[in-house]
């Protein structure tokens, strides 16, 4: 089964969690009821921003495994920076649940609540509306109210790069417990994570597999550690981030691969050996350094450290 690993507030989180970012509104009220009730997952990572909450909440309502269960994640999107509690409300609502087991800041920029577009507005000239006014501490001020109030349990970040998270901490109270990230084997964010370890921030690796149609799951080094152990390639990069200590969150719509999305990787993680980490670990380094997923902002548009350093 699913290990769980300590926040820095004590609380636990099991560490494989269904991701569903891109999972299409039709198909994710099912995915997750089949995760929940026949995987035997109890985590759901989820956002305002993928349009799809409401239906994810169908599939956990329609799993019938009691809330209590099951770690519920969320985020606040970029044009709800000023209005963190509107934004939490709504994904309540969609899931059709009472609190959170974390709350999380999508991304380290404020859009401007006003703009022409509710996801991502843009300026004429085409550039993203980024809200230059707003401090993203004050955000964090808003999400640190609403654990007091007892809507969310925990709170962290999400695309933070050392230089964002710089500009939180030193007035958080409370310590984000987590910063998910885009992590795999071809961008291992080796410094980043080590910042993070320094402060007790747990890393969570999103696209695991490198996102839909990546080459991950053909690379040569991947297929031979499968090879060696008996496994499938998806388990290795899977379990990779698991050994690291890791929460991992792959994505899937379909039955057989969710299924095997969480039993493949627990078993693979015990067969790793540090031969293999090590191979792991340097794959980026031999020149295969890549990132699949491209933020929606340019770089120059308030993203002086993209990629995270
Ligand atoms: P699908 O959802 O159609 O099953 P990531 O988690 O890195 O973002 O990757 C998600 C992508 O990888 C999706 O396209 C998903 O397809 C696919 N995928 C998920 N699990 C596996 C698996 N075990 N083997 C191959 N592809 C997978």
């Amino acid at each position: 089964s699913v290990s769980t690993i300590k926040f820095n507030n004590g609380r636990e989180i099991p560490a494989l969690g269904l991701g569903t970012w891109q999972s299409k509104p039709e198909e994710v009220t099912s995915a997750v009821a089949y995760a929940l009730k026949e995987a035997g997952y109890r985590h759901i990572d989820c956002a305002w921003g993928y349009g799809n909450e409401k239906d994810v909440g169908a599939g956990i309502r329609a799993s019938g495994v009691p809330r209590s269960d099951i770690f519920i994640t969320s985020k606040v999107w970029g044009t709800w920076h000023s209005r963190v509690e509107q934004c939490l409300d709504q994904t309540l609502a969609n899931l059709g649940t009472d609190y959170l087991d974390l709350y999380l800041m999508h991304w380290p920029i404020p859009l401007n609540p006003n703009g022409n577009h509710p996801l991502i507005p843009t300026l004429p000239d085409g550039k993203r509306d980024i809200d230059h006014s707003w401090k993203i501490s004050d955000t964090w001020k808003q999400m640190e109210a609403l654990v007091k109030k007892g809507k969310v349990r925990s709170i962290g970040v999400s695309n933070f790069s050392q230089a964002k998270l710089e500009e939180i901490l030193p007035t958080a109270e409370i310590l984000p417990v987590v910063d998910q990230l885009e992590l795999h084997v071809y961008n291992p964010q080796h410094n980043l994570i080590a910042y993070l370890k320094s402060k007790g921030i747990v890393p969570q690796a999103y696209s695991p597999l490198g996102s839909a149609g990546s080459p991950l799951l053909t690379d040569d080094k991947v297929i031979d550690i499968a090879k060696k152990h008996s496994i499938n390639p998806a388990d290795v990069l899977i379990a990779y981030p698991l050994v690291k200590g890791y929460v991992v969150l792959p994505k899937s719509v379909t039955p057989s691969r969710i299924a095997s999305n969480l039993t493949g990787p627990v078993s693979a993680a015990a067969k790793l050996d540090k031969d293999d980490i090590a191979v792991l670990d340097g794959l980026a380094a031999s020149g295969k350094q890549k990132r699949f997923v491209t933020p929606p902002w340019p770089v120059e548009l308030g993203f002086e450290h993209w990629p995270p350093l």
